[in-house]
């Protein structure tokens, strides 16, 4: 299930002038936005299959008549850990994948940042989570230095195969379609044409169905852009961008067989060529969301998780990657988050990743976890440097 949010213009919606600044009319609340009445605490490493039963039991999905849920208890989104510069890694200056984040790219992390290359204008906004952010730009500047970025995304959907972006320079306005008085941003990258190329050959190497990407004309999808700009705000990176094969995700018990697939042919070509990469998914978590928001959109007294369901769920996958499972659990608990909170990780960047990266046995790095229109997001750093001395 996508779920996407129905908006009601904001009277503060900026820069009117542009041909993007787009009024809607309001709408009625959707299944985007029912509440799931499963609210089972999560038991540690529960089976996808008992989560699955238990949660078929209990979609009597009802829509929601309540536009804005009372405030209640609140996560409070964990500060940026400021972390050591130094490599931690005597094999820092060979190639192959430094290091791997969970990214996620909600517009409105850009909008609250008020970057030049974006349109609107804020008064700020979600800061820890934005926070977080600076220190991953930080160490990738000081310590990763990759040579390359490959970015896996959910809103580049192809129906038919992985897709590479193979354009040697992207150029545009990527926005938002349901945000777009939050997100239109002029973008201006550099692809690793070869490695793209590469990667591409090596997952078709692996029996994938493979597209080329070669039209420069295509506008690039907001959540490649944003996770883009969150990791590098100076795009002075060569980038690789990967499409979410959405046509197996349908449904939310659909296997992840062929991401991990191209997670290990992304690795393939990584290490073939050279390159010094780190490896980013562009993924939400848990997503449900309110289909209302406030005046103004950074207004963060209505900012909170959708419901306690989604955020015990949302911390439960997170308590997984801290404790460094091994790839069965995590597959496991990968599901079952998905299957629970329509995380936004049925997608496959999760999975791509952690592929790429060879289901490191390590404990990863929560550096912030935080929500956005209700929705859970997880910035979360694997420092493969810490993983060859351990
Ligand atoms: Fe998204």
């Amino acid at each position: 299930m996508r779920c996407r949010l129905g908006v009601r213009a904001s009277n503060s919606t900026r820069a009117s002038s542009s041909p993007w600044s787009v009024k809607f009319p309001n709408r009625s609340p959707t299944n985007c936005a029912a509440e799931s009445d499963a609210q089972a605490q999560p038991s540690r490493w529960v089976e996808p299959t008992q989560v699955r039963a238990a949660h078929l039991e209990s979609t009597v999905t009802k829509v929601s008549n309540v536009f804005r849920l009372p405030v209640g208890a609140r996560p409070s989104p964990q500060l940026g850990e400021q972390r050591p510069l130094e490599p931690t890694s005597p094999k820092r200056s060979e190639g192959g994948i430094v290091a791997g984040f969970l990214a996620p790219h909600p517009p409105h992390l850009i909008y609250g940042e008020n970057p030049i290359q974006n349109e609107p204008r804020s008064e700020g906004g979600w800061e820890t989570l934005r926070w977080a952010y600076e220190g991953v730009r930080r160490r990738i500047r000081e310590v990763y230095r990759p040579d390359v970025i490959v970015v896996h995304a959910p809103h580049w959907i192809t129906m038919v195969g992985h897709h590479v972006n193979c354009v040697p320079r992207s150029t545009g306005v990527s926005v938002e379609p349901i945000f777009p008085h939050l997100f239109r941003y002029h973008y201006d990258f550099q692809t690793d044409v070869e490695l793209a190329h590469a990667i591409a050959d090596s997952a078709e190497g692996l029996g994938l169905t493979v597209g080329r990407m070669t039209n420069p004309r295509l506008r690039v999808d907001y959540a490649t852009i944003g996770s883009l700009h969150l990791v590098n705000d100076s795009w002075d990176i060569p980038v690789v961008s990967l499409s979410a094969n959405n046509n197996p995700y349908f449904y939310s018990d659909a296997p992840q067989d062929q991401m991990e697939l191209l997670g290990e042919a992304t690795r393939t070509a990584i290490e073939a060529t050279g390159r010094r990469a780190i490896v980013i998914a562009s993924n939400s978590l848990s997503h449900m969301h309110w289909d209302r928001e406030p005046d103004p959109p950074e207004d963060m007294s209505a900012e909170h998780i959708y419901n306690q369901h989604q955020y015990q769920w949302d911390m439960h996958l997170l308590e997984a990657l801290r404790s460094g499972l091994g790839p069965d659990d995590l597959r496991s608990i990968i599901s079952a988050h998905i299957e629970a909170t329509a995380s936004e990780t049925k997608a496959g960047s999760l999975t791509w990743m952690l592929s790429a990266l060879g289901w490191p046995v390590m404990p990863a790095d929560v550096l912030a976890y935080g929500t956005v229109i209700g929705t859970g997001n997880g910035i979360v750093e694997w420092d493969m440097g810490k993983s060859m001395i351990s």
